[in-house]
């Protein structure tokens, strides 16, 4: 693909500010500043536009770390949306990929790429989830044991038709613990706290699949997946 057309297709540039970005020599092609608008664009090379990486074909893949007070959605409501937190060109186009509640931090992934988006949620995928989570009461140590004993065999959730599927209850302290699922089913790690008589406290997302957010990766902030991250799903 031509580059000015591949810079149309990734940021909101019109065909004519696209060659003004290019003469100006603000777009490098594997690091390299290209001026000329023809440059055929190779399906693996890295196009940055000033500090953007831009995804060839418009698709656009990012990790975010998610803030409390945020909601997971496109749609503005009572609370700012995670879009909102991005500075990037055509920011509409973006959708999270599976959701987490207002109140719950940690990583979130957002894509314009539906069919990817549906091979990370998918059931069929059972793609494992991991929270840490800070529970309002303490349990001794058998009530810890039989908690975690429900998680492996499966917990019958009101309104559901099927119990959930094998879960970890890994307890760090005995109101800490690590919980590892493979759906996604609504508040489901919050009902399943419940169903085996706590509360959660705090909840925070450390990973999805083969995907942990970054250390450095502060709340409110979301950088580019790389190719080899976005093909590991
Ligand atoms: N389970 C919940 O209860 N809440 C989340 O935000 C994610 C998983």
């Amino acid at each position: 693909m031509r580059l000015d057309k591949f810079l149309c297709e990734s940021t909101d540039l019109t065909r004519s500010k696209a060659k003004k970005a290019l003469h100006r020599g603000e777009v490098t092609v594997g690091g390299q500043v290209v001026k000329d608008a023809s440059f055929h664009v190779a399906d693996d090379d890295e196009v940055h536009w000033l500090e953007e990486r831009l995804v060839s074909f418009g698709h656009r893949y990012l990790m975010m770390h998610k803030p409390a007070g945020v909601e997971c959605t496109t749609q503005s409501g009572l609370y700012p949306t995670v879009l909102e937190l991005i500075e990037l060109p055509k920011v509409e186009r973006l959708h999270p990929v599976g959701r987490l509640d207002v109140d719950t931090t940690g990583l979130v992934l957002l894509s314009d790429d539906g069919q990817w988006s549906h091979r990370v949620t998918s059931p069929r995928a059972a793609c494992a989830k991991v929270y840490l989570a800070d529970l309002v009461d303490a349990f001794d140590e058998p009530a810890r044991e039989r908690a975690s004993r429900q998680f492996a065999e499966g917990i019958q959730l009101d309104g559901e038709k099927k119990p959930t599927q094998p879960a970890t209850l890994e307890w760090l302290t005995p109101t800490a613990v690590r919980i590892v699922i493979t759906e996604g089913k609504y508040h489901q790690v919050k009902r399943m706290i419940a169903a085996v008589g706590n509360r959660v406290g705090t909840l925070h997302r450390e990973s999805i699949g083969p995907l942990s957010l970054d250390e450095g990766l502060a709340p409110g902030e979301c950088r580019h997946l790389t190719q080899d991250e976005i093909e590991a799903f």
